[in-house]
């Protein structure tokens, strides 16, 4: 039986016409029709898709090109500058064995202060109207975006923090849109994720197992006694690779990385009423520097990022 993945494989490759049909704007990269990290599904397909997608497997890859947002050369100029000031990776170098219940400890970020001042633009590309129509189809509910953070890994080989598996539980659902701001390969640490394909919902459900996987923290033996390695997925992918995800419906972490750099911004929200308030607004740590952006918002925009913490933008503070 013909499954939505492999027809929407087959409309990327341009190979049946009532797949293409079916997701129209699919495209498939034909100079580099041998390397699946290619593979760009565009905004058409992506707008009448995803939610299926991602309700089936819990994620879907694209491109920030392929999404023609707006803002979006601005957002990767503020991202590239934003970079540049990272903390040097020795900081973290030369500490020995690190705890693995520091989910940072494998990793620098980038100031957050510096997000929401100097670097703004980054905020404002996860606030366009096509994206929040993204999150708020699939959320079913006006999202929040509990945050930015730009992220670069250190090859270390240690797996700990967000490297080990995990799901996230700040809300019912957490829709993440990861921008890899690097050339990101199976050695670069990626983003890598079980399909919720993977599980038969009935044995889900009733496996101990199962959930005792979804409460812990776990190292890639351990996982790998549920699901078999050859079923994970590693969304490798170019510079301006996209994730769409929603990290409360699959195991997932952050691959050792092996070799290179991970240089990866993500973008997170919830509903505006999440499950746990303090955890999501733990997320962006200098939220106090947001209502000074708030001039520069729409109400919608306001509502996402402000309203639901309970701030104001400094502009109705003042009238
Ligand atoms: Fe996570």
């Amino acid at each position: 039986m013909t499954t939505i993945r492999s027809e929407m494989l087959n409309a990327m490759q341009g190979l049946t016409p009532k797949a293409e049909a079916r997701f129209p704007g699919a495209k498939w990269s034909l100079e580099n029709r041998k390397k699946s990290d290619r593979v760009v599904l565009e905004w058409p397909a992506i707008a009448q898709s995803f939610r299926r997608i991602l309700n089936r497997y819990g994620a879907v890859k694209t491109h920030v090109d392929a999404l023609g947002f707006e803002g979006t050369s601005n957002m990767w100029i503020a991202a590239q500058e934003l970079v540049k000031t990272l903390p040097s990776m020795d900081s973290l170098r030369g500490e020995g064995d690190r705890a693995e219940d520091d989910l940072t400890a494998h990793c620098v970020h980038a100031d957050a202060a510096l997000i929401a001042t100097d670097h703004a633009d980054i905020l404002r590309w996860g606030l366009n109207d096509r994206l929040l129509d993204l999150v708020e189809q699939y959320l079913e509910t006006p999202p929040a975006c509990i945050g930015v953070a730009l992220r670069k890994d250190s090859p270390d080989g240690q797996q700990v923090g967000t490297r080990l598996w995990h799901v996230d539980g700040e809300d019912t659902n957490v829709f993440k849109v990861l921008v890899y701001l690097n050339d990101v390969g199976e050695k670069n640490g990626p983003f890598e994720y079980v399909p919720k394909d993977c599980f038969n919902p009935r044995r889900r459900r009733w496996s101990f197992r199962y959930h005792w996987f979804w409460r812990y923290f776990c190292k890639d033996q351990d996982i790998a006694k549920l699901v078999p390695k050859s079923q994970w997925e590693a969304a490798t992918g170019p510079a301006g690779t996209a994730v769409l995800v929603d990290t409360t419906s699959v195991f997932h972490h952050g691959a050792i990385a092996q070799e290179g750099e991970r240089l990866v911004l993500i973008f997170a929200y919830t509903s505006q009423n999440p499950k746990d308030m303090e955890l999501c607004k733990k997320f962006f740590p200098r939220a106090d520097l947001l209502p000074a952006l708030g001039a520069t918002l729409s109400p919608r925009q306001r509502d996402c990022l402000l309203h639901w913490r309970g701030l104001r933008a400094e502009q109705s503070l003042a009238s």
